[in-house]
């Protein structure tokens, strides 16, 4: 018979532990969860009045519930010792050396999460792969608990991936469109399956709670992150077709996405996609087919991709091209650094890349972003080309409002979509542009109109006029 799950642990305090925990603590109050990590300065913010990541309405989920049944802590091994469940919820990122180096998915934390697990537990646990990875990673996870457990442990594993977007994720946890739970087919995989069912069912409807087989689940994960950023490489290949015909994208969105076999959500044209999971997890369902010798399969994938690499560069070069070919030593002012509104996360943003073109052109840029800190974009920066640090600070600056960056620019960028870019005194800013004063809508977010009465020629992503 399943268990009544009365402790979890979540292993990684990062955007999907934290939010998912925290929503679990607050949603079942008889449950008391610990969030662990070894990063002492995460754990640190996690316990102030300064989260670590910035979500709306997460404030108060964590303010609601922690030192009552919401615990941080980077006392790794009593997480694990006291929990019935424990997810593990740590990065994967793409491989930078060895054996599928920029394609695969480095599953070291992983692996080092789940050998202490098996070192540490002194009882039988549930572990639940929460963190995205390769189909049948579960397999190699339950190879290496066994290896290393004591004397009558057990364990468990469920897949149950998360698909919480940033900025929404608060949202997106308290009414998830489905719930998906993977496990062995055996009457205790079943079981573990249901006992973590139980906990969702506290506030998901059990309809939307999906269980399915473990692998089913694992590649379910890479489905839909592939299928989701396909949509939007096929919206802004057809952007291109717009600009060069004359046809406007976001006319061509909605009358496509009018069909209900289609479906109107997820089709906005934009600069590219960024975000830490997309490109990565394509790149790990690109390096899975080719592992399972299906080129033609991971062709068709890496194309999405490239097609996202396309736009960016695109859109970098349609602003040269507009100034009159050149952009040395001229001022442009990106407007937003985030990879999307509502999140200071800035893992694979368009912004870097268009940042590292303009620099490499030798403009000079400012940066404003409401939530990014300054250190992160230097950091991004430097992480990202081979351009030293010091010209990098030399051609750009950042800037504590939209108003300041934009002073005497003669390109105005707008790669994030954030609400106040709207809001702006727009006939202010363009006072202090010199002529033609250009706008750059990356985002198809601003009032063309508005803007051109005013004075600004605007250059729309998608739109031919
Ligand atoms: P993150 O980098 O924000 O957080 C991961 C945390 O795990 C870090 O704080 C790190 O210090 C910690 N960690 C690593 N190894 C550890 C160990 N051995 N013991 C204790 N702590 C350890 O990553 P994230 O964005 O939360 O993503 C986590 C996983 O969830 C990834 O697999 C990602 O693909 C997936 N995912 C992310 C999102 C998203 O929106 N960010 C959404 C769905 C799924
Ligand atoms: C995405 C998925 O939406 C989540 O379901 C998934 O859990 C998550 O990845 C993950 O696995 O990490 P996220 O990357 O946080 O979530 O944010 P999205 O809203 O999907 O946006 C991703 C990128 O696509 C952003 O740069 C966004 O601006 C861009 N985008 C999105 C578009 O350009 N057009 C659109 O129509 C939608």
């Amino acid at each position: 018979a399943p268990i009544t799950v009365k402790k979890i642990c979540c292993i990684g305090a990062g955007y999907v532990g934290g939010p998912t925990c925290a929503v679990i603590a607050v949603k079942c109050p008889n449950i008391q969860v610990t969030i662990v990590d070894l990063n002492q300065a995460r754990i640190d913010a996690w316990n102030s009045d300064n989260l670590p990541i910035y979500e709306p309405g997460l404030d108060e989920v964590v303010k609601s519930a922690r030192g009552k049944n919401l615990f941080f802590s980077t006392d790794v091994d009593k997480g694990i010792l006291e929990a019935d469940l424990i997810f593990v919820s740590v990065n994967t990122p793409t491989k930078k050396s060895g054996i599928g180096a920029g394609f695969a998915a480095d599953l070291k934390f992983l692996q080092l999460a789940t050998r202490r697990i098996a070192e540490v537990a002194t009882s039988s646990k549930i572990v639940v792969e929460k963190s995205t990875v390769p189909c049948r990673t579960a397999d190699a996870m339950r190879t290496i608990l066994e290896a290393n457990s004591k004397p009558g442990c057990h364990f468990d594993i469920l897949s149950n991936p998360e698909f919480l977007a940033e900025g929404t994720a608060i949202a997106d946890l308290f009414k998830p469109d489905r719930v998906l739970i993977g496990s062995l087919q055996t009457e205790q995989g079943k079981d573990a399956c249901e006992a973590l069912k139980n906990v969702y069912a506290n506030w998901v409807p059990k309809e939307q709670i999906l269980t399915v087989g473990l692998w089913s689940s694992e590649l379910s994960k890479l489905a839909a992150n592939a299928m989701l950023a396909q949509r939007i490489s096929s919206v802004n290949a057809l952007s291109a077709i717009c600009e060069a015909t004359g046809a406007n994208i976001d006319e061509v969105a909605y009358a496509v996405g009018k069909d209900t076999r289609v479906g109107s959500k997820f089709l906005k044209a934009s600069v590219g996609f960024g975000g830490s999971c997309f490109q990565k997890d394509i790149l790990n369902l690109v390096y899975l087919s080719e592992s399972l010798h299906l080129p033609e399969v991971a062709k068709y994938w890496r194309a999405v991709v490239e097609m996202n690499e396309h736009q960016k560069e695109r859109f970098a070069r349609k602003v040269v091209d507009t100034l009159f070919n050149t952009i040395t030593g001229k001022k442009i002012a990106i407007l937003g650094w985030a990879f999307k509104k509502d999140t200071g996360d800035t893992r694979e943003s368009p912004s870097i890349t268009i940042a590292n073109h303009f620099l490499t052109e030798k403009a000079r840029i400012t940066v404003y972003d409401p939530q990014v800190t300054q250190d992160q974009i230097w950091l991004d920066l430097t992480n990202y080309g081979d351009i030293p640090a010091d010209p990098i600070k030399e051609h750009l600056t950042i800037c504590q409002s939209a108003e300041e960056a934009c002073a005497n620019a003669e390109a105005i960028v707008v790669c994030t979509e954030w609400d106040e870019f709207k809001q702006l005194d727009w006939k202010k800013i363009y006072a202090k542009c010199p002529r033609p004063a250009f706008v750059f809508d990356g985002r198809l977010m601003l009032n063309r109109k508005e803007l051109t009465d005013i004075g600004f020629q605007v250059i729309t992503i998608g739109t031919g006029d």
